[in-house]
């Protein structure tokens, strides 16, 4: 080709512009639609299909139509169809087959670990398209890369590759292959990261480009991906929910920038829609925890062995199985707080069953759910949706300890953390402040866990202890298969 490269030669589309943009826009419409759809559970199943039908659609139709002008009015189809399919096959057996045969309690990581990919795949585009707009640009005299795209390519590259690193950190945490580095220093070598990367992103606009340099796109990229380490590194292990939402919304921002620079309706909606809904999730899961943004990233929650509640000579006790069916049997309202205890047990079937019994003798059940029990926002929803519990039993946290004076027991499965009063009355625990479910208002407390263990933020729970509280000690499922069984017996 000897004719000068146009800057745009990458972002213009040919006569088949109104198909492809047009598909773009049905597809960007799926998109919000299967979001909208997502937002309840029995319409959450088809609304997820909605979006991927979106997104077959938006690939399918690139690679149906999509030209590029190579020249005078000349434009060129997709080269390397072959390659693409190859790896649209292999993506799309990958994530069948991980999706079908992950656990439920691995579901976060499964979600880092995809959420990874994405902005791997926002920053390799960058560093695609970066070598062109450089080449492009050299030939222009005393020219700077300071305009739009290039801002677009160079702030897909830092968050895509921050999104990614970080992702690859909360997964070795989530599935503890990877600690907490705890250490304050690490909190003035990451505000030096950040800076350091911004800096670079102005240095790189304000220079004259040169054809076939990669230093800087190279050292970009390995600043941001040293940044993304470090940045996740640190943060406490029951903060990965909150920082996995954060770099869910780092990844969009990050593929929205790849809709800027190829002016794609679908990946701009798409980009924007993940980024926006990620930041509102990672607002309502640090007011959850009554903790700002700020304080997750820098603060220290969890993980270790922290300072908290002292338990002084407090002793346990225990009910027995017959107890706990007659107490149960003779109540008049009953709540059951699951936590992540029953997505280990998988004891929500059973959980279901305990509660159609009971119904059946007159007793109200309701479940109380927290924000965040379990490992992954709304778990404990999946989990009892998947046992077909009706969904107006489950009662948020606010309803539920509005409710909790006249409940006669409440049974708590499985949950530690997110019935812990020390939450409340203990200002030096790492959870203070965090809203908790407040069981102990309740007549009775019937504990299923299998020992004294400690919950994901390892302190001590004193609700364990307090004198309204009987432990029912085992598995959440083989113990909750008991009492059912004691109760049909009674
Ligand atoms: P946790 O505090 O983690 O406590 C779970 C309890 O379940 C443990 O104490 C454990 O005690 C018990 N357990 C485990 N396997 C069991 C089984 N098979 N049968 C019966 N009990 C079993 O759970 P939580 O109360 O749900 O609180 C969640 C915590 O995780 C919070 O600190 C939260 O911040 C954090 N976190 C939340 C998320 C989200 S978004 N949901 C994500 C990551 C972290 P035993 O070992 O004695 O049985």
């Amino acid at each position: 080709m000897d004719t000068i490269i146009p800057l745009t030669r990458h972002f213009e589309f040919s006569e088949t512009i109104s198909i492809l943009e047009i598909s773009y826009i049905l597809a960007s419409v799926l998109f919000v639609l299967g979001l909208k759809k997502l937002s309840h559970p029995d319409t959450a199943r088809s609304g997820n299909l909605w979006a991927a039908a979106g997104m077959g659609l938006a690939i399918l139709c690139t690679i149906l139509f999509h030209k590029s002008l190579v020249g005078k009015g000349n434009y060129e189809g997709i080269h390397n169809i072959p390659f693409i399919l190859v790896a649209l096959f292999i993506g799309t057996f990958v994530g069948w087959f991980a999706a079908k045969k992950v656990k439920m309690t691995a579901m976060p990581q499964m979600v880092s670990l995809f959420n990874g990919m994405g902005g791997a795949c926002a920053a390799l585009i960058s560093m695609m398209e970066f070598p062109k707009m450089q080449t492009a640009l050299s030939i222009l005299p005393a020219h700077n890369m300071l305009n739009g795209e290039a801002l677009a390519i160079l702030l897909g590259l830092m968050i895509g590759g921050v999104s990614f690193a970080g992702s690859m950190i909360a997964f070795g945490k989530l599935d503890e292959r990877i600690g907490d580095f705890k250490s304050p220093v690490l909190r003035y070598i990451n505000l030096s990261f950040l800076f350091l990367l911004l800096g670079f992103v102005v240095f790189i606009m304000f220079r004259q480009p040169v054809a076939g340099e990669t230093w800087m796109i190279y050292t970009l990229a390995f600043l941001a991906l040293v940044y993304g380490v470090t940045f996740v590194l640190p943060i406490g292990g029951a903060d990965m929910p909150v920082v996995i939402s954060l770099l869910n919304s780092f990844t969009g921002v990050a593929a929205a920038m790849g809709g800027f620079l190829y002016h794609n309706q679908a990946m701009l909606t798409g980009g924007i829609l993940v980024g926006s809904s990620g930041t509102i999730l990672t607002i309502l899961m640090c007011k959850a925890m009554n903790r700002s943004l700020l304080n997750v990233i820098i603060g220290a929650f969890g993980g270790s062995a922290a300072a908290g509640t002292q338990l002084g000579d407090l002793t346990v006790k225990e009910i027995t199985l017959s107890d706990a069916a007659i107490l149960l049997s003779y109540s008049q309202k009953v709540f059951i707080v699951p936590g992540y205890g029953l997505a280990v047990a998988q004891a929500q079937h059973l959980c279901h069953e305990l509660d159609v019994l009971l119904s059946s003798k007159g007793v109200i059940v309701k479940y109380g759910i927290h924000p965040v029990a379990g490992r992954m926002p709304g778990h404990m929803n999946v989990l009892l949706a998947e046992a077909d519990v009706p969904y107006e039993k489950l009662m948020e946290m606010e309803d539920a300890n509005n409710e909790m004076g006249n409940t006669d027991v409440v049974i708590v499965v499985g949950a530690n953390d997110v019935v812990n009063p020390a939450a409340e009355d203990d200002p030096s625990s790492p959870i203070a402040g965090m809203p908790v479910i407040q069981a102990w208002n309740a007549k009775n407390v019937i504990v299923m866990k299998r020992s004294m263990a400690k919950g994901y933020a390892a302190i001590e729970n004193k609700l364990f202890y307090h004198p309204k509280t009987r432990m029912l000690f085992g598995d959440a499922k083989s113990t909750m298969q008991k009492l059912i069984t004691e109760i049909k017996s009674l």
